[in-house]
């Protein structure tokens, strides 16, 4: 839409269609409008010849006689106003008739004003002239500007969706990247919890082959010792199968018990603690449920735990300890992670939860870990997580609603 200012110089300028089925009306009111400078004139003598100008051109205005044969300037302004490429087109009645019944049905109509015939001088019409079209401009400015802080709006809509967009990216790659620092852990974990059992399976089959060397193998001694391969095997089994469970894509959110989270993520860890004297006391209501991916909330608990340990394996004297708390309150559950490793240095604690902050050696950490945990926690499951410092160590305490309805990371 082009901008008009609403300025005489302007306003001139304007298209105005008179329609009027005496010419020599018509042609009056085009000579007082003339002498007044108004240049882009139409006439027509019926609606349709009207209608036919109004497709073609661009009207600012229409004076539209009320008393015509066929289309009557009453209906002639409803058809107007009922078709909304000429809707906001203001129309002056020009009438005979000034009685109160005629003037309120021409502006049910829709008409903005009136004048009355015979137009004996030029007043009246042209002051209603002028203001109609400065009015009229002032709304085709306004609905400019409204049409332009559309666009701004728009633009900025857009703008606001690629930066989520590119957000996404790079929080898919750090997933991606941690999900790989994890998976390089776990095989960690598995390696260990498989040489116990791996040792009991190579010792017992020796037994059997010395047994059997020996002629000493009985069917009770072979029955106890197969048994006991196979339960090796089976356990062995169950690791890889919740190995392969931790990082199987998770489609939906669902509620589950925070125990139970507990308990999975302790059973793939213990062994790699134990072998570090961490002991782990973890204390949960069974009456904490709590909403979003289970897997991912296993990989938040896994960070924090991973952290705890970094500290405890470096702790010379003392008991490492792990606290986990949890407790239901309305619904809503609080749980705290707490160790007891000396804590984060106080210079450090605003940073922890920054992509890719860390203390620690290339080869022991990339900083994250806990980046991630927050963008899980706040951004997938609407909770909070806060790191503090308390006696002896460091504490994270996790705020996790029931409830949540956000778009998940990696939907
Ligand atoms: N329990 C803790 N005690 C002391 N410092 C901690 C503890 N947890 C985190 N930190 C500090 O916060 C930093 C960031 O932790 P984060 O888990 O994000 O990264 P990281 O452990 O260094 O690397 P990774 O990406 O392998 O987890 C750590 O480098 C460490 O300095
Ligand atoms: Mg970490």
């Amino acid at each position: 839409m082009s901008s008009i200012a609403p300025n005489s110089a302007h306003l001139s300028d304007l298209c105005i269609l008179i329609i009027d089925d005496n010419l020599d009306n018509a042609d009056l009111i085009e000579a007082f409008l003339d002498e007044q400078g108004y240049t882009n004139l139409q006439k027509a003598s019926t609606f349709a010849e009207g209608v036919k100008i109004l497709e073609k051109h661009s009207v600012s205005l229409i004076i539209l006689d009320v008393m015509m044969p066929e289309v009557d300037g009453i209906t002639a302004c409803r058809m107007i106003k009922g078709d909304e490429r000429w809707r906001d087109i203001p129309v002056i009645m020009a009438t005979a008739r000034t009685d109160l019944d005629t003037l309120r049905s021409g502006f049910e109509a829709g008409a903005s004003d009136y004048v009355r015939k015979p137009i004996i001088n030029a007043i009246e019409l042209l002051a209603r002239v002028r203001n109609l079209l400065a009015m009229h401009c002032e709304m085709v400015l306004r609905l400019e500007h409204e049409q332009e802080l559309r666009e701004i709006n728009q633009q900025l809509e857009e703008r606001v969706q690629q930066e989520v967009a590119k957000n996404w990216e790079k929080d898919q790659m750090v997933i991606h990247q941690s999900r790989l620092a994890e998976m390089g852990e776990m095989i960690g974990n598995i390696a260990h919890q498989w040489r116990q059992p791996l040792n009991i399976v190579g010792l017992t089959v020796e037994d059997v082959v010395d047994n059997f060397h020996s002629k000493t193998v009985t069917n009770a001694f072979l029955d106890a010792a197969l048994e006991k391969i196979t339960n090796q095997l089976s356990y062995m089994s169950k690791t890889i199968d919740d190995f392969a469970n931790f990082f199987k894509p998770e489609k939906e959110k669902t509620v589950f018990l925070l125990k139970h989270s507990i308990e999975r993520v302790l059973s793939l860890i213990q062994p790699v603690f134990e072998m570090h004297h961490i002991t782990i006391d973890a204390q949960c209501d069974s009456g904490c449920f709590i909403y979003g991916y289970p897997q991912e909330f296993m990989q938040v608990l896994l960070n924090i735990l991973n952290n705890s340990r970094d500290v405890l394996e470096e702790k010379q004297a003392g008991e490492r300890l792990v606290t986990i708390r949890c407790q239901s309150h309305d619904n809503d559950t609080i749980m705290t992670i707490r160790d007891n490793g000396g804590g984060i240095p106080e210079a450090v604690l605003p940073r922890i939860f920054n992509p890719y902050f860390t203390t620690k050696s290339a080869a022991k950490g990339t900083g994250i870990g806990l980046y991630m945990s927050k963008m899980i926690i706040e951004r997938n499951m609407c909770g909070t997580i806060q790191a503090a410092n308390v006696e002896g160590g460091a504490e994270f305490t996790l705020f996790l609603p029931s409830k949540c309805d956000v778009t998940l990371i990696g939907e």
